[in-house]
């Protein structure tokens, strides 16, 4: 492993002379102790290596090069690296000890030591590292993050800043998702046509693309947008990942997600023609021959243990009338198209596993049967993790809710356009990835990671921008277990981190301006419905049901996340009709609510909105009414809808309608004055 021109870029790139001691590191290690005093890095060291491991010239790139010849007996400092004994929990584990004369690293191995020096990059301010004492060591084995590159292709050289910069936040794994509808970015040697074809497209922007009909075009094509990455780049990436402590792990999908596939091979289609299925056919013989094929290819270049298949979202729209699909149905045994799917997860699995190596999948892979030593990567439900557990899978947990890095992470109208909810930094590291799991399911719990996903994200700058603080929520909470959580400690370390991430030239998101969520949201409001019942005409969803009845009336308004339970959705009938009790008729003279609009979820506004009043509860009369064509905004929004005048009233009716695009209408707080 040769670390040392990496660990001198870095140490250069980190000496801007951004001030960090022991209680500033990012992630925090498990123990800490600050002494007084500092090592001079700028005066010559003597170097004992007694672990065994080699790799003092790796790590002699954080003390500067100033090595003195151990026979000139002119050093008046010493850096002495040692076996960390005893009972280790993991081979990342290290201890070091900065005094103002010498420093002692500890590790088991060589990622030990590696992580040592990714922590000493930290801690260094100029010349000098602060006396300190600090054991450390992962609570997860995977702590990851992965990149879309076939949503938007970036070049080798984007991938190589977020290696680095990750790196240095002891993430260690780069799950890269490498194929999809929107292109295909692997050279596969035997199969030329995912890359001369299923690689480029007709428009650059995802969103036009797919507005213009999801079209691949021949590579060399005027206007073709697309690229991929030749096996030699990747195995020059690999290594690259490797010197830093990240392993690369490739996603390709199947059996979803692959009408780039079949648009170049429709033969791997149930019905053979491009332009039609999203899902292989399961029933084809030469669909497992072809993925077999791309797989071991893929294994060639990618020594990483686990295989990414993918596995998520299949419509399985065209299984049932195939009749290849039905005639392995009737092989298998079964009426249901999902045991297809199971059926050529377990496939590879088995296939990977006679390769020496372990198939990983989205939560849809789930089954009784799969290869053994499968791990299922949990994107929706905690409930799915559990489930992967109890069959005695491990799991990765990457929750949409807190993990997908794609959502808005500001005021979504200070921000560029997102495919997801409102995330900000705050949510991610709140998350806790091991409560409500028993000692014995948190066993199997191999780790987590944040995503970002791009169809929305054309640019690197854009894509440091989404990635960068919210990634290091993901890196504390991945090394250091992030049990007790203090988010204003954690707020000052990723502050300065990006800092110093700008600095290198990363363009992360600038936390000093951030805006946070709506001034409603921290404002209760008062207001006469206050506490009053709510009948609703058509019910709330269920998985939209904010805090239940009281939700309406409980003076507390929504937040820019439409999931953070203060929010109620309506998708059954008209959409929302609801009456509210005041309890005895009174003088009112303005009542409103809150709509949001944010198209991506189809949550949208009215086309039409009522409000009316009644004495009785019976008979009511049309105070309000407007109607107008609802038009999609790029940009979430939330709008007042209401009406002001003069009346006396106990019981007020609000109805809401949707427009020509249907979908949901979510509304926080009715409020009345
Ligand atoms: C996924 O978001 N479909 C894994
Ligand atoms: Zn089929």
């Amino acid at each position: 492993m040769n670390w040392k021109k990496y660990l001198t870029l870095s140490v250069i790139l980190s000496s801007v002379c951004l001030g960090a001691d022991a209680q500033s590191l990012l992630p925090q290690p498990r123990y800490v102790e600050m002494s007084k005093g500092s090592y001079d890095l700028s005066a010559p060291y003597q170097q004992i290596n007694e672990s065994g491991v080699q790799l003092p010239i790796a790590l002699a790139a954080v003390f500067d090069g100033r090595l003195a010849s151990s026979a000139s007996g002119t050093a008046s400092q010493r850096v002495v690296f040692r076996k960390l004994q005893g009972e280790v929990s993991s081979s990342e584990a290290y201890r070091l000890q900065v005094y103002k004369d010498s420093v002692v690293v500890y590790a088991p191995a060589e990622i030990g030591f590696l992580r040592a020096a990714q922590t000493l990059t930290q801690l260094r301010v100029a010349h000098k590292l602060p006396c300190c004492t600090i054991e450390d060591a992962p609570a997860f084995a995977w702590r990851g993050a992965m990149l879309d590159v076939s949503r938007h292709f970036f070049p080798l050289s984007y991938l190589k800043r977020q290696i680095d910069a990750l790196a240095s936040y002891k993430l260690n794994r780069l799950h890269l998702h490498l194929t999809d509808a929107a292109g295909w970015r692997m050279e596969i040697k035997r199969y030329p046509r995912l890359t001369n074809f299923a690689a480029w497209r007709t428009d650059s922007l995802w969103k036009s693309w797919c507005q213009n009909g999801c079209r691949y075009v021949t590579q060399g094509t005027p206007g073709a947008y697309g690229g991929y990455y030749t096996q030699q780049e990747l195995r020059e990436l690999v290594r690259y990942a490797a010197e830093r402590g990240i392993t690369i792990v490739p996603e390709i999908e199947m059996p979803a997600h692959s009408e780039e596939v079949l648009a170049a091979y429709p033969e791997l289609s149930c019905t053979h023609e491009p332009y039609k299925q999203a899902d292989f056919c399961p029933g084809n013989i030469a669909v497992y021959d072809f993925l077999e094929n791309v797989l071991t290819e893929v294994m060639e270049v990618f020594p990483s243990e686990y295989i990414h298949v993918g596995g998520d979202e299949a419509a399985r729209a065209s299984w049932a009338t195939c009749p290849l699909c039905r005639r392995l149905m009737d092989e298998l045994g079964t009426e249901k198209t999902e045991d297809l799917q199971t059926y050529l997860i377990r496939h590879m699995g088995k296939f990977l596993q006679s390769h020496g190596r372990r198939l990983v999948g989205w939560d849809e892979i789930i089954a009784d049967s799969l290869a053994p030593g499968s791990t299922v990567m949990v994107w929706r439900d905690k409930e799915l993790a559990r489930e992967a557990i109890s069959r005695g899978y491990e799991v990765v947990l990457s929750p949409g809710k807190f993990c997908y890095l794609d959502g808005y992470q500001d005021a979504p109208p200070s921000q560029p356009e997102a495919m997801g909810a409102y995330l900000p930094l705050e949510r991610v590291y709140s998350y806790a990835p091991l409560q409500g799991l028993t000692p014995e399911e948190c066993r199997l719990v191999k780790g987590v990671q944040g995503n970002l996903w791009a169809e929305y994200i054309p640019s690197e700058q854009h894509a440091e921008h989404m990635l960068y603080p919210r990634i290091l929520a993901i890196a504390e909470m991945g090394w250091n277990g992030a049990v007790q959580k203090n988010y204003a400690d954690f707020r000052q370390r990723a502050m300065h981190e990006t800092d110093r991430l700008r600095a290198k030239g990363i363009r992360a998101f600038d936390l000093r301006r951030e805006i946070g969520n709506r001034s409603d949201y921290f404002r209760p409001a008062r207001h006469k419905a206050l506490g009053a019942s709510v009948k609703y005409l058509l019910p709330y969803n269920n998985h939209y049901c904010g805090a239940g009845d009281a939700t309406l009336t409980d003076g507390l308004r929504g937040g820019w996340d439409f999931g953070d339970g203060r929010w109620q959705g309506f998708i059954r009938g008209k959409r929302f009709d609801v009456v509210v009790d005041l309890g005895c008729a009174q003088k009112i003279s303005r009542v409103h609510c809150n709509i949001m609009q944010t198209c991506g979820p189809e949550i949208f506004f009215p086309a039409r909105f009522v409000v009316s009043v009644s004495d009785d509860g019976e008979n009511f009369r049309v105070v309000h009414e407007e109607a107008s064509p609802v038009v999609r905004t790029s940009s979430p929004e939330i709008k007042k809808w209401g009406w002001s005048g003069r009346e006396r009233a106990r019981y007020i009716r609000l109805q809401a309608e949707p427009g020509e695009f249907g979908g949901w209408i979510f509304v926080d707080e009715v409020e009345v004055y």
